[in-house]
């Protein structure tokens, strides 16, 4: 994200905002994780693989999974017709507990959520993260004035995290640090984690 908590850019200045180094750390991040979620914009937006690219990294692939109230997801998206296509799940108007609890079941215990700025909004008022991984590049839209729209995820910039590491990933930022607020919460089990990754781009 850029450093005013924006998940896209400006009209014209391309796709990417976090570099290539952030983009490949997400990769270890995907690769130890059981399961990776989007909502059903980013999906549609973006088209994504959601997967891990160097086998060596794993194994089998993490489940992919959707969430969608609507439940229009076109059947082209590559997350429903590339080689992966059995290793994603939809969970249209399925409550946050109903959807853990279900990849619980599936062996689920560690739960990557990739965006975008809806999904991570409810989970945030739902207290549902337990850590957080920022990748914030050195790029301020708060200019844009005009760009209204562009994605916000800054309520992830003011969660109060514990056990903070910062780490230097090109010219970005990793930062990453458990949800203090949440630590409290009772989990269920078995139960995934709802770590949380500010993607690339
Ligand atoms: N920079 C990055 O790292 C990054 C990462 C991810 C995304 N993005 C960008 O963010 C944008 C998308 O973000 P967004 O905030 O617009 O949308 P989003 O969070 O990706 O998806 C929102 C959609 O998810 C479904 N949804 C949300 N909460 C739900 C819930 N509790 N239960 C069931 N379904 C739920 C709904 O789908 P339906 O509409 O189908 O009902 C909703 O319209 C895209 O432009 C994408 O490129 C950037």
């Amino acid at each position: 994200m850029s450093i005013d908590g924006k998940l896209t850019r400006p009209k014209g200045q391309g796709k990417w905002i976090s570099s290539e180094k952030s983009r490949q750390d997400v990769q270890h991040l995907r690769a130890a994780s059981d399961a990776i979620l989007v909502g059903a914009q980013t999906a549609r937006v973006d088209n994504p693989h959601l997967t891990v690219r160097q086998r060596r990294l794993r194994q089998q692939q993490p489940w992919r999974v959707v969430v969608s109230r609507s439940g229009q997801l076109p059947g082209k998206l590559r997350l429903f017709s590339d080689e992966y296509a059995s290793r994603t799940l939809i969970y249209q108007n399925k409550t946050w507990n109903h959807l853990l609890k279900d990849l619980g079941r599936k062996g689920v215990c560690q739960l990557l959520v990739e965006g975008g700025a809806q999904v991570f909004r409810d989970l945030v008022r739902k207290q549902l993260i337990n850590e957080v991984v920022l990748y914030i590049a050195p790029l301020n839209f708060s200019d844009h004035l005009e760009e209204a729209d562009l994605i916000d995820a800054s309520i992830l910039l003011q969660l109060p995290l514990q056990d903070t590491r910062i780490q230097r990933l090109g010219p970005d930022l990793k930062i990453q640090g458990r949800v203090s607020s949440n630590l409290k919460s009772p989990t269920p089990t078995p139960n995934p984690k709802s770590s949380h990754v500010h993607r690339h781009r």
